[in-house]
């Protein structure tokens, strides 16, 4: 059995590595293919390290473009590989650019795909990650659903067949990773931070970054907040932030001390240890639910909605004096349920895989 996996993005890499070692100790040959979508070292490579991951079969070093040349250009160099591997399988992660052109190619190559993170939905067709989500379902034979809700959104659409419910993969990662982390991680020292004495946040999604109202709003609210705040910066934001002149206004804040980004154990680190977490991400969003400290997402919809209960995450969208009075709110007391699964997401994912139950067409 042969699998040929698209990764690229940050999140993905993070994604991808236990579910690679569960594959290589069950025997299966995994080719690991890294369109390049992230390139710094701290975007990239460093995961790598730091989850102690075999390096790509194949690097493509696609890098940054407009959205539509960055997805034709991944599948116009993952097509030759995809040939020359003959895999069984593609196997793909989450809802990035990387995710789409991995999954438009396998089913242009009529290649059975394996979609980790299946039926995450946001009913928000202005994000790319909702398309790109949406149509890497709808070509996947193999549907890997983290939750219950979403299983439910792939009934919705129609998809029932090849759909298995393994739990959270990133639940298994942060949970496996969370002591080594406090006993590795020297962040708090070096960034000279109390556990439970600052705020963690982060910023990266395209709505927010590429609108200067919104970006200035959010570090309105940033800087309005009483505890320092952590602020590991996304190249993208960086970038938007220089572009709209609105570096200043972050340099002026004082309690907010922006960072690069960091690895995945510091990171972990930062979430265990917040006293709050402001961010648009994603997975940071889940993290926060897993370690129980209260989530403030920058956005009006998540497709995370479970951690909405009992008010552990709440959606401020960008309004600066909700991000205020949020942060400065007291401590969650709601009840608390674990949504994410049992912790053996990758050998179950495995399991399904090595079953070898995807011959012929999802019905
Ligand atoms: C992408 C994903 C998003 C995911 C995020 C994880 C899409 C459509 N978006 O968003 O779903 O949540 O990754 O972090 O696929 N850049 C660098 N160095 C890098 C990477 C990016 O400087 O290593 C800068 C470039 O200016 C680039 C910009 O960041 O144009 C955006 O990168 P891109 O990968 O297009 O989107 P993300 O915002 O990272
Ligand atoms: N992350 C990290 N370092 C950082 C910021 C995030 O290791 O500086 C990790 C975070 O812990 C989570 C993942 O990256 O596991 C989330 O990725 P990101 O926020 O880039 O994307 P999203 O989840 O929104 O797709």
């Amino acid at each position: 059995m042969k699998i040929a996996t698209v990764v690229g993005a940050r999140p993905q890499f993070i994604k991808a590595a236990l579910v690679s070692k569960a594959m290589k100790a069950a025997g299966i040959k995994e080719v690991l293919i890294n369109t390049g979508q992230h390139y710094d070292r701290n975007m990239s490579e460093l995961f790598f390290d730091d989850l102690k991951m075999l390096p790509p079969a194949h690097e493509l070093g696609v890098g940054s473009m407009l959205p539509v040349e960055q997805v034709a250009a991944m599948m116009t160099k993952i097509a030759p590989i995809l040939s020359k591997e003959k895999p069984d399988m593609v196997l793909l992660y989450g809802d990035t650019n990387s995710t789409l052109a991995g999954a438009v190619t396998a089913a242009r190559m009529k290649l059975p795909v394996a979609h980790v993170e299946a039926g995450l939905r946001s009913f928000d067709m202005s994000m790319p990650e909702e398309v790109n989500r949406i149509l890497a379902d709808h070509v996947s034979s193999i549907l890997f659903c983290p939750t219950k809700v979403s299983v439910e959104n792939l009934k919705n659409e129609g998809i029932t067949n090849g759909v298995h419910e393994v739990g959270d993969i990133m639940y298994e990662l942060a949970v496996k990773t969370a002591d080594t982390a406090d006993k590795r991680s020297l962040i708090l020292k070096k960034l000279g931070v109390a556990g439970r004495r600052y705020i963690l946040a982060t910023v990266h999604r395209e709505a927010n970054t590429d609108s200067g109202p919104r970006l200035a709003s959010i570090i309105r609210g940033l800087a309005g907040v009483k505890d320092p705040v952590i602020f590991p910066l996304h190249p993208r934001t960086r970038k938007m932030i220089e572009k709209f002149g609105l570096k200043d206004k972050i340099l002026k804040a004082r309690n907010v001390k922006v960072i690069d980004p960091v690895g995945y154990l510091d990171m972990i680190c930062l979430e265990k240890n917040a006293a709050r977490i402001i961010t648009d991400s994603g997975g940071v969003q889940k993290e926060a639910y897993f370690f129980k400290i209260p989530c403030i997402t920058l956005r009006n919809t998540t497709e995370w909605t479970e951690t909405l209960e009992n008010g552990w995450n709440k959606l401020v969208d960008v309004d600066f004096r909700r991000i205020i009075s949020e942060a400065g709110s007291g401590a969650r007391t709601g009840r608390y349920v674990n949504h994410y699964g049992d912790g053996k997401t990758a050998d179950k994912i495995v399991k399904v895989l090595n079953g070898g139950a995807w011959g012929g067409k999802r019905g």
